[in-house]
Order: C-alpha cells, then structure tokens, then sequence
C-alpha cells in the first residue's frame, strides 16, 4: 500500500464517508476510524484476515488484544457471555455508560475469532458513542474490532492528522470528523461477584472515573506492573511513548539539566506554583490546560501536546505531574508508561 485517503465526514454529511468505509470493511480491509476517545483502527470483527491486517500495519505483537466495538447493546451477544452472576452489574453499567469510554472483559463467544483477544478466553468490548463510528457500525452490521489507530507503544492519536503520522501509507482510509472529545482511551473493567458488593477491578484508568464505578461496585484500580503477556497491554509500563525521551521527577529540585541540551516542558496549567516554570530556561512550554478546563482539558489535550513537543527536537521532555483525582489518575497513567525510565 503506498496512498492513505483522508475523507472528510461533515456534520451535514457524513454518508460518503460511512459508505466508503463500510464498503472497505466488507471487503476486508483496515479503516482508521474516529471515536469519542481516541481514533481506532478498525477491522471486521468477525474476520481474522482483516484483523491481521491491523497487527500488521500496528507493528502490533499478537499478544496484545484489540476491543471489539459494537453497535447497540443486542450485539453484546454476538461477542460475549455475560455470566449470571455479574449481570446485573453488567446491565447497570451498560446504562449508564454505553455508548461510552467505557470497557467491559467478558467471557467471549466462538465468532470472535482467536486472534482478536489473542487466544484468551475473554474479549473487551465497548460501544462507541461517536456518530461517525456509530453509522459506519450500524451499516456494517457486525462488531468492529479496533485498537488505537498508532504504531505500537506510541502516542494514541486524537485526530486524523496524527493518524497520518502514525500509519500514512500502511492503511487505505482515515475517516476524519474532527479532534475527539475525550482525547483519551476507554477505561477497561473486570467484573468479579464479591461477597457483599460486587468487585470492579479497572485495568486501565481512563474517562471513566474511579469515583463514578464506586457506585457499582468496590473498585480495585490495578497496579501498574512489567509482563510478559499484559492481561491489559495499556499495563505495559512503556507505552504511549513518544520518541523523545521524557522525564518526570519526585520534585522539581530533582531535574538537573544537562549544559547544552534543549529540554521542553509539558506544564499542567503552566503555573509557577508547581515549581517547574521557572526552574529552567525552556526551549519550549506547552500546557496541558491552558483554559479553564482543568483536568477535562488536560485529558483531551494529553497526546496532542505530547505529539507537538515530540516534534520539537528537543534532548527531552520534562513532564509535571497532575494531581490524581478523577481523570488525573488515567493522565498520570499515560504520563508513567510514556516516561523514559
Ligand atoms: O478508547 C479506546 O479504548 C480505544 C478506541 C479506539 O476504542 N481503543 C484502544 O485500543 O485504546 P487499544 O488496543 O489501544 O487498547 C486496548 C487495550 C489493550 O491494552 C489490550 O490489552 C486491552 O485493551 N484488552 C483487549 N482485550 C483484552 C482482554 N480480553 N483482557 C484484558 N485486556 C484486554
Ligand atoms: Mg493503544
């Protein structure tokens, strides 16, 4: 493959693209695709040959699992068992999330193939609120099994620019409808029966909160760990990184600069309070809320930033922590696993 279309999808008019992409996915063929969280590269679910074509063009190890996206809740059993014992848990957290950032590993059926949950007996699956994906599912008819649309181990990307970086050349078509509104991936769940309440352990923290799954369940956010072969690869403690290298510190003291290299900083609200402003002379500053949106527009600013400081030939980036409530806690995930060690 040499040439990555980019089609707009309009507010106004989205069916040119629905149909361009649904026609590629019967055909077996890989579409990068928006979604409320980050865009996805998409594959028929059901077609292990198309979904081989995603590892490919990833760079992605078969070891690391895709989510499978449905279109309306009636799907969810075409891909998944829901055991008795969790569903009721199961039935309220889809009504209160889906469609939305949020992902349930369940017990999959025999349709999905091995290969999209690579080999485990269990699959992720969600159901995408964004419109665009909505359509292109609801056309297709089957699940589409997508991942984030980047190489492996890179920054997610939040728009169809940075899927051009990411994949230009390895894929046939990105479906372009803009920024998306979370800016960061779904928060993964696993659903154990407890004594007394039900046991929510979050594989990977994202737009769904702790706080708001406490409401379901006692919540066990699992702790970043170094595996072979991750139960949740988001676990991989590198991960989401750019290629230049990126710091972060105990305390701001704890940053010596090298004399000569150009260090840029990923400033949370580039306030001198958080110690790092002006602890150095910057190449660059780049602030992850520069509004008023806080953590909101950290989290949808996140790999964007990420991305431009990347791009700024810097010797490294120096990133300050935000605080870990709420979405903090899924933005200090990705700033971790982005960290050089
Ligand atoms: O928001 C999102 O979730 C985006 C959009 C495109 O939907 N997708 C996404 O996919 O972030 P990906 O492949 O980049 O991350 C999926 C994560 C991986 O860390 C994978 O290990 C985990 O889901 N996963 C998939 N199947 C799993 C399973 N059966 N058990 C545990 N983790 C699983
Ligand atoms: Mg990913």
């Amino acid at each position: 493959m040499d040439e990555t279309r980019i089609i707009q999808a309009e507010d106004d008019d989205m069916k040119d693209a629905v149909r361009e992409a649904v026609a590629l996915l019967e055909g077996g063929d890989i579409v990068a695709l928006p979604t409320e969280t980050v865009y996805g590269l998409g594959a028929d679910a059901f077609n292990p040959e198309a979904v081989a074509k995603v590892f490919e063009a990833k760079e992605r190890p078969s070891f690391d699992p895709l989510i499978v996206h449905i279109s309306h809740a009636r799907q969810l059993e075409e891909v998944a068992v829901v055991p008795p014992e969790i569903e009721e848990t199961v039935r309220k957290l889809i009504s209160a999330y889906w469609p939305g950032p949020l992902t349930l590993v369940l017990p999959k059926t025999d349709r999905i193939p091995d290969l999209v949950t690579s080999g485990q007996p269990t699959v992720a699956v969600r159901q995408s609120a964004h419109r665009v994906f909505r359509g292109i599912g609801k056309q297709l008819g089957r699940p589409i099994a997508a991942p984030s649309a980047n190489r492996f181990g890179r920054i997610s990307p939040t728009s169809a620019s940075a899927v051009m970086k990411e994949l230009g050349g390895r894929i046939p078509l990105i479906v372009d409808a803009g920024a998306c509104r979370d800016g960061l991936e779904s928060t993964i769940i696993r659903i154990e029966p407890g004594e007394k309440k039900p046991v929510i352990h979050v594989l990977r923290p994202g737009p769904v909160t702790k706080k708001e799954l406490q409401n379901f369940g006692r919540v066990i956010v699992e702790k970043k760990r170094l595996i072979d072969a991750p139960e949740a690869p988001g676990q991989l403690a590198s991960h989401y990184a750019p290629r230049t290298p990126l710091l972060m510190f105990e305390r701001p003291d704890d940053f010596h600069p090298e004399a000569g290299k150009r260090y840029g900083l990923l400033s949370y609200k580039e306030d001198p309070k958080a110690g790092y402003l002006h602890r150095h002379e910057w190449a660059v500053v780049e602030a992850l809320s520069p509004g008023s949106g806080k953590l909101a527009e950290a989290a949808v600013r996140l790999f964007h930033v990420m991305r431009v400081l990347d791009e700024a030939g810097l010797d490294a980036i120096v990133a300050e922590p935000v605080s870990e409530t709420g979405l903090g806690q899924a933005i200090m995930d990705r700033l971790r696993r982005a960290s050089t060690p």
